[in-house]
């Protein structure tokens, strides 16, 4: 038994929250843009997740773009008084679906401004900046520019935490010498562990870490090991991938994206999945 895995809650800003949330980037159109192929099927999936104790929500207004926040609203509003629902400033769609960098005054406000009419709230709860200078990876460049407008609207109380997103660890100073960060949003999973030693370091910090792609994102996980783990223990790869997750700090909490009502529980239930040291040894040898 590990003891990580026995903590289900984890502070975020100033909210305690279900490590086990959900990421509703899949809710949108394929490419992320347009609407979805089956609304009430998106609908669905976010009641399900707010029923079954899900008060954690990742999503973004260049999500669809709008298309995700609108259909949070829908389905949600007016919403349960525990839900904490964390949103993302720094991209901007094209009109091809392109993502581009969104980072001057005017459209960082702007984005403060369509995020709380789409979402229907007075205060945005987290707000990730985005680093956008390179779209898939953390790449190097100076945040203080964006990050100082984002806590200026903090100040005016548009925006109660803040939190970054797709950042080096000297991006990640360079922010905590601006404002409070709350939480860092990374890609990670079982085969991207690039942050193992910032984990461990924001841990130590009080700072929660979100691991975007938690499954793969667009290429899921798959893996012999995982796969031989999984049939182990009567779970699914997916399953033992969240909870693997789950036992590897205390700070890390789940944003799994699906757009099936199915999927959601499977992964929820990921949260009662127990591994044994010598299982997390076996996935902790899995390579890339
Ligand atoms: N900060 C950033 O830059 C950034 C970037 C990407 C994502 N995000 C956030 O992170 C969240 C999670 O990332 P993600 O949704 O892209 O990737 P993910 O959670 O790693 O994986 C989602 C993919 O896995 C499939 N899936 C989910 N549950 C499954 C299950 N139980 N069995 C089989 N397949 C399953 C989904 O398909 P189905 O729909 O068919 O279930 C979807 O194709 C997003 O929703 C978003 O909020 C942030």
């Amino acid at each position: 038994m590990s003891s990580v895995n026995e903590s289900t809650t984890f502070r975020l800003g100033s909210r305690v929250v279900n490590r086990l949330g959900y990421g509703a980037m899949q809710l949108a159109g394929p490419g992320v843009f347009g609407a979805p192929k089956d609304h009430q099927a998106a609908l669905a999936v976010l009641r399900e997740a707010a029923a079954s104790g899900v008060n954690h929500i990742d999503t973004a207004d260049f999500y669809g773009p709008h298309i995700t926040n609108r259909i949070i609203r829908e389905a949600l509003h007016p919403y349960p008084g525990d839900l904490v629902i964390v949103t993302k400033l720094g991209a901007r769609r094209g009109e091809d679906g392109s993502w581009n960098r969104g980072f001057s005054r005017e459209q960082l406000t702007q984005a403060v401004h369509d995020n709380l009419r789409h979402l229907g709230l007075d205060v945005l709860e987290v707000v990730n900046l985005r680093s956008m200078f390179d779209v898939h990876h953390p790449a190097e460049g100076s945040i203080e520019a964006p990050l100082t407008v984002l806590a200026e609207l903090q100040r005016q109380g548009l925006v109660r935490h803040i939190g970054l997103s797709n950042v080096t660890r000297a991006q990640i100073a360079e922010g905590r010498r601006i404002c409070e960060i709350v939480c860092v949003q990374n890609l990670y999973n079982l085969v991207h562990r690039a942050d193992d030693p910032l984990i461990d370091e924001l841990a130590g910090q009080g700072i929660a870490y979100v691991p975007f792609f938690p499954l793969g994102g667009f290429t899921p996980l798959q893996s012999s090991t995982l796969s031989a783990v999984a049939s182990r223990l009567g779970a699914t790869p997916m399953q033992v991938a969240l909870a693997w997750l789950l036992h590897r700090a205390p700070n890390i909490l789940l944003i799994p994206g699906t757009s099936s009502v199915v999927h959601l529980r499977e992964n929820l239930a990921a949260g009662r999945l127990t591994l044994s040291r010598q299982t997390l040894a076996e996935l902790d040898a899995m390579q890339a």
